[in-house]
């Protein structure tokens, strides 16, 4: 009946979440409200952890991708396990450095840095800066000439791999806007122009394909295309490369059918690959790095609201409104995203009842989950929505002045709050 292990149900028809009644934390800390089992996000850093050490050797490294979730305590909980950051905007470096991140271990993104982002990365001493533009580079070099320093950076490829996943989180692609195309021959070009700008050492090569993946042959074929392309760069007298970033996008069970991705053995078939191309020449001398976000939080994550109405329409499914949404989860209104939903405080009931359950913002799109099943829902009612540990909270808004809710942390039986729920003063704190 229930998706993840962390799922349960207790003796008084409570809906459980890492051991704890889910009842009683909506009592306490009010809805909408955001669960985090840091269980599960500790076994998820241990496993890639010791899989990319066991097979791509001791100095590899998995980064969690600090886009999915983004708060301090998270920094602390994944830099505690040992493995390292992708941070995309100053704000996330920020993040992580308050949390006390090693900024060694921080692998700084984004598309577009403006020049104040480049200049904080690098006088934050950030291990490596991931670029994929001339101007960016030039900007990066100028900087890095500016402080004295000598910045090591990795150049984002585009593979021109088709992920097969969402169009929105296809990034892989000749056309996209991340990366510089390998097939177009501007991937070559910019390395070399790369190689010879002062102040900044280009020590090897990244790519991300895309998100929500359950299939390892894009990623093989995502490795082959980098590592030929790294013999390619060798032969035509590149830089020396010493680090590949394979990114990140292992999918997660969203719905009770979805496939459970093994993230060690999808790694393993990585490494075989990568390992055994080019006769296992081309990976002499290279630490390989993966950029897990998702895996690593969804399925730790939990969203409680409670319900306002059941609206019936003759002919029609009924909604069930509750005190959440979109500016809490956007992403069914991104990318109509699957969720499992169930009721925290009728989890013994019979789901007897077919309805979308929306949220409480002024849009028709302000939906969760169409054609959930339910116990027939009634005010006051508390319901869960699983698997919301990505891209939830660190995707959340304010929009209709609502405000952001509380992140709370589960271990060991016991519940701290990591993020405190915003109030009406934070809303207006930057209003003049
Ligand atoms: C560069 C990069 N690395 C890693 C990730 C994380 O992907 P996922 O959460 O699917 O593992 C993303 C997601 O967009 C990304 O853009």
């Amino acid at each position: 009946m229930f998706i993840y292990g962390n799922i349960g149900k207790n003796s008084e028809g409570h809906l459980t979440f890492a051991g704890l009644d889910t009842v009683d934390l909506a009592a306490e800390f009010g809805t909408p409200l955001y669960l985090l089992d840091e269980d599960l996000v500790r076994e998820r850093c241990r496993i890639y952890l010791r899989a990319m050490r066991e097979f791509f050797g001791e100095g590899s490294l998995p980064l969690f991708a600090s886009k999915a979730l983004s708060f301090t305590e998270i920094y602390r909980i994944v830099g505690s396990e040992g493995i390292g950051a992708d941070v995309v905007s100053p704000g996330e470096l920020y993040t992580a450095l308050r949390a006390g991140f090693d900024p060694s271990l921080i692998c700084f993104h984004g598309n577009n840095k403006t020049d104040a982002d480049i200049a904080y990365a690098v006088r934050s001493k950030v291990g490596l800066i991931v670029s994929d533009c001339r101007e960016e580079l030039e900007a990066l070099s100028a900087e890095a000439v500016r402080q004295g320093v000598r910045q090591k950076v990795l150049l984002r490829l585009s593979p021109g791999v088709d992920a097969h996943t969402h169009a929105k989180i296809t990034t892989g692609l000749t056309d996209s806007k991340f990366g510089v195309p390998i097939e177009t021959g501007a991937a070559g070009e910019l390395c070399l122009y790369a190689a010879g700008l002062p102040g900044i050492e280009l020590i090897g090569f990244h790519s991300h394909i895309g998100s929500q993946i359950a299939d390892v042959s894009p990623f093989r074929e995502e490795a082959i295309r980098l590592m030929d392309f790294v013999a390619r760069m060798r032969k035509e007298g590149g830089p020396e490369v010493s680090v590949i970033n394979f990114g990140g996008g292992l999918g997660v069970r969203y719905l009770p059918g979805d496939p459970a991705v093994d993230y060690r053995a999808a790694l393993r078939d990585l490494a075989e690959t990568v390992m055994s191309h080019g006769g296992g020449q081309t990976a002499k001398g290279i630490r390989f790095m993966v950029e897990p976000g998702r895996s690593i939080v969804a399925e730790a994550g939990m969203t409680l609201y409670t319900v306002g109405s059941f609206r019936e329409i003759p002919g029609f499914t009924p909604y069930t409104s509750v005190d959440g949404g979109m500016a809490d989860n956007p992403r069914y209104a991104l990318y109509e995203s699957p969720y499992t939903v169930y009721s925290a405080n009728r989890a013994s009931e019979a789901c007897d009842t077919l309805t979308h359950l929306v949220g409480r913002c002024c849009e028709s799109g302000d939906i969760i989950q169409k054609n959930v099943r339910l116990p027939r829902p009634k005010r006051g009612d508390t319901v869960a929505v699983a698997g919301t540990g990505a891209y939830n909270y660190s995707m959340a808004s304010n929009y209709n002045r609502l405000t952001r809710p509380p992140v709370v942390i589960l271990t060991d039986g016991r519940a701290r709050l990591a993020v405190r729920g915003e109030t009406f003063e934070d809303l207006v704190r930057n209003d003049i």
